[in-house]
């Protein structure tokens, strides 16, 4: 990591969506912020990047992921979380309260800031949880929570399966202007399943979990944002029920938006036949037509961001029978070169419609300042091959789990360099 210094990166192609740009310019950074974006800088920077040929976009701002601690370092840590993070082009990650103990409490809220402060290689933020331990029978104190700094609050890896607690939620988290992240499912109908319910569950002999238990959870959540008025984020959504169902919901005006995962818009339920856990995620992988349905969503606009649910798991737990093993995969390294390979190079996005998924819709619906190129804005940017070509490899991957649905496949698109806050947090001196 180098020190505050002026850099100033040459020639890249710039795309920021916030400020309707993509053209090849040069972009100088002072101090932790960006100070000019024009052609043909000449200002004596300390650090030059020669960006010809390739991309720069601001860093990407990732909604969702599980960084483990406290509790589960042996899965993942502040500090490999984010250094993975930076590596995968991710400057921004808002991490998941399912720890243990979960982010329930203004206690274990510092113990998590004090971690960040001391071990962070970029922007980390905090979710807490809705209810006290996750157990969705008594609300957290939010107020307190969104005091001490908590962006967003959800109970992640779980929904609040009670109408009458959740609206109390959502009426606390309008007043204290809080977004509230919905895992939207309903155990009752999902169960025990561990793959989609239909051809998949039936050909493996294993338990599904039915697109209904997601889609009507959907519904509910955004049932209660009509009822309170407070904005609701539906995060993993993986199946069209629920793409139709919020595209409906925007267009009556109600305050809903959602996120979904690499692996649901470039995977689907046939890579389970092979028995692999990597690929036993929850929401679980669905159909060919969810997956179209998805990636139509992020054509038109219904599907507002793209967050990794980066979930690391030990060998231990994902080694082992299908039925037993967790659910998730590792993701921040991967999520912007599955991005680029699946939907630039196939024609369906833009850069600037990507650079909106990854990096300034997330940023806008949490409320931060980021996911911009502005001048004066954070200089949280990164600097990208778009065509280099590499594999996703155990050996190379930072996190500290190698559970990742990609494993072995090439992707396109490369971080050579992250810079967080004016820093170098990562360059790229393999290929
Ligand atoms: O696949 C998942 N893994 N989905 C979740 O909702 C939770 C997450 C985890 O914490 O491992
Ligand atoms: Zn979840």
């Amino acid at each position: 990591m180098t020190k505050n210094t002026k850099i100033l990166i040459k020639n890249g192609r710039v795309v920021d969506a916030d400020n309707n740009l993509d053209a090849v310019l040069d972009i100088l950074v002072e101090n932790s912020r960006i100070t000019q974006v024009a052609k043909n800088i000449t200002n004596g920077a300390s650090e030059i990047i020669d960006a010809t040929g390739k991309i720069v976009l601001p860093g990407l701002v990732d909604m969702h992921v599980h960084l483990r601690e406290p509790g589960r370092e042996d899965k993942e840590t502040v500090a490999s979380g984010s250094q993975a993070a930076a590596k995968g082009g991710v400057t921004s990650c808002l991490a998941m309260p399912n720890t243990q103990p979960a982010i329930d409490c203004v206690e274990n809220m510092r113990v998590l800031k004090n971690i960040i402060q001391k071990t962070a290689k970029v922007n980390v933020f905090i979710a807490a949880s809705i209810t006290r331990n996750r157990l969705g029978k008594e609300l957290t104190d939010i107020a307190k929570l969104k005091k001490e700094g908590a962006l967003a609050i959800t109970d992640d890896g779980a929904s609040v399966d009670s109408d009458e607690l959740m609206v109390r939620a959502l009426k606390i988290a309008l007043g204290q202007k809080i977004l509230a992240i919905c895992h939207s499912e309903d155990k009752s109908l999902a169960q025990k399943g561990v793959v989609n319910l239909g051809y998949t569950s039936t050909r493996l002999g294993l338990r599904g979990i039915s697109r209904e238990s997601e889609y009507q959870r959907v519904a509910r959540d955004i049932a209660l944002a009509k009822k309170t008025k407070a904005p609701v984020h539906i995060t993993h959504v993986s199946c069209r029920e629920s793409v139709e169902l919020i595209s409906q919901a925007k267009k009556k005006g109600i305050k809903v938006t959602c996120d979904t995962c690499p692996h649901y818009f470039s995977l689907d339920e046939d890579v389970v036949l092979a028995y692999d856990t990597n690929m036993k995620v929850n929401p679980p992988l669905r159909g060919k037509a969810d997956v179209a349905s998805i990636r139509q969503g992020l054509k038109n606009g219904v599907v507002d961001a793209i967050a990794s649910d980066h979930a690391p798991h030990t060998e231990n737990e994902k080694d082992i029978e299908f039925e037993r093993a967790e659910f998730g995969s590792i993701g921040l390294e991967t999520e912007l070169a599955v991005s680029i390979t699946e939907l630039i190079h196939t024609g369906l996005l833009s850069w600037s419609a990507l650079v909106k998924k990854l990096a300034l819709n997330p940023a806008r619906i949490l409320g931060l300042n980021k996911g911009t190129l502005s001048v004066g804005a954070d200089a949280d940017i990164i600097v990208v091959a778009p065509d280099k070509e590499w594999q996703v490899e155990k050996e190379n991957f930072l996190s500290k789990s190698k559970n990742s649905a990609f494993l072995g496949r090439r992707l396109k698109g490369i971080v050579e360099y992250t810079i967080c806050q004016g820093r170098i947090v990562y360059k790229n001196e393999v290929s």
